[in-house]
């Protein structure tokens, strides 16, 4: 707390929720619409860059789902644990058990692998779960899709509408033909068979650009299966609300500047993390000016340099030299910002000293791609990953004032 009695509202961090969660409303309307569903046709995929807003929206959905008497489980996938089918499997049954272990199920013949005749009860508890996991014959998704259809009748018994299986940062599922096991596939094989059945379990998944090819690569009925999200900076109005709201709610006596604000929306373009990172930077400055008594102002290098720094250098730094050499000539291209490919880079390299060949592009996008600065989309153009980073590159090459 500062002499102003004020502290600073504004959350840049993976995963905060915001102070106040702008635009989203189409978002958060298609949510809802697939909420009404009585058969499951469509699943969710939220995806976009970094720092665009996936998980804090993700976050946001889970209460309109209980609203509407939907029950929610799910994790965060960044350790991969679809190594294995079995591996999958398990966490789904890890997942489901929050849920399902205040559960009661009354028939013991209902239940495989709880014999004998006798009527007991039995809490669908993640022991529960795997007995009839166990004692089910056949593949790994014979055995998930028997619990899950147990799952489900004491799910449509307890009054619940359906129960949604969310799980961010999913780009990290993954197939391993090499080692004959598919997670990836056998999660969405096990949805759609139950999903053809009637009973209410959906899937809704964040993650980076990468995860909608992936899915699709995987099984070619995803395509389909999913309604596909693409979350993208925000409009004008919505970047001008997550700026002044939080001020407003938060009573700060310093006021921003029409002018102001929009230095702010120019220097975040409009990406919801970048509009976190310079507000709370704006008005930490702006706290330490007051003490000066002057007319307050915003430090627009200081900050951009901090930017730079905090969030970019790390993944410049990784690069290559020749890497680098790359990202700096794809910097220069006009449309840098949305999709490029691999003839336009070539293009642009015939006039540097040390050309790239169309196939040595084709290979360093391959490996940047794996390092998470560009991704190739369904089209086979390419772009960056990492939102504002042509900007960035650009300013790595500018000669120092
Ligand atoms: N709609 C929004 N309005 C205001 N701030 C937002 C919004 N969405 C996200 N943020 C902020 O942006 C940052 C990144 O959000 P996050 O959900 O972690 O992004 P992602 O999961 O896409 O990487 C967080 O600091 C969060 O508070
Ligand atoms: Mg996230």
């Amino acid at each position: 707390m500062n002499k102003f009695d004020f502290d600073n509202p504004f959350r840049p961090g993976a995963g905060h929720r915001p102070p106040h969660l702008a635009g989203r409303k189409p978002e958060m309307q298609e949510f809802q619409r697939l909420l009404t569903q009585e058969t499951i046709l469509e699943n969710m995929i939220l995806t976009g860059l970094r720092g665009v807003g996936k998980t804090v929206l993700l976050d946001a959905l889970k209460p309109q789902a209980i609203k509407e008497r939907w029950l929610w489980i799910g994790t965060d996938l960044s350790e991969s644990s679809s190594v294995s089918e079995e591996t999958m499997a398990i966490r789904l049954m890890t997942d489901l058990s929050v849920v399902t272990s205040s559960l009661v199920v009354e028939r013991s013949e209902d239940l495989i692998g709880f014999t004998g005749g006798t009527r007991h009860e039995h809490t669908l508890n993640f022991n529960t779960l795997t007995t009839i996991f166990n004692a089910t014959p056949g593949l790994i998704a014979d055995k998930l899709k028997s619990v899950l259809e147990i799952v489900w009748h004491a799910l449509d018994a307890h009054g619940a509408r359906g129960l949604i299986f969310a799980y961010d940062e999913a780009q990290n599922l993954a197939d391993q033909a090499q080692k004959e096991q598919y997670p990836l596939s056998m999660m969405l094989d096990v949805f759609q068979s139950l999903q053809r059945k009637d009973m209410r379990f959906m899937l809704v998944l964040t993650g980076l650009p990468t995860l909608f090819p992936k899915l699709v690569e995987a099984r070619t009925y995803a395509e389909r299966m999913f309604h596909v999200v693409f979350l993208d900076r925000l409009g004008g109005d919505a970047c001008r609300d997550a700026i002044l709201k939080p001020i407003e709610a938060a009573d700060c006596p310093l006021k921003l500047k029409k002018k102001m604000v929009q230095t702010i929306i120019d220097l975040s373009g409009g990406y919801p993390y970048f509009i976190q990172f310079v507000c709370k930077e704006v008005y930490d400055s702006f706290i330490q000016q007051l003490d000066s008594g002057k007319e307050v102002f915003i430090p627009i290098d200081e900050i951009v340099h901090k930017l730079d720094n905090d969030f970019f250098a790390g993944r410049w730094n990784r690069a290559t030299d020749r890497q680098r050499e790359l990202l700096s000539l794809i910097a220069r291209l006009p449309n840098c910002d949305t999709e490029f490919s691999v003839l336009e880079i070539t293009g642009m390299s015939r006039e540097s000293a040390k050309p790239f060949s169309p196939s040595q592009v084709s290979q360093m996008l391959a490996s940047l791609g794996n390092s998470g600065l560009v991704y190739k989309n369904r089209h086979g153009r390419y772009s960056f990953a990492v939102p504002l980073l042509g900007q960035f590159i650009a300013r790595q090459s500018e000669p120092l004032a």
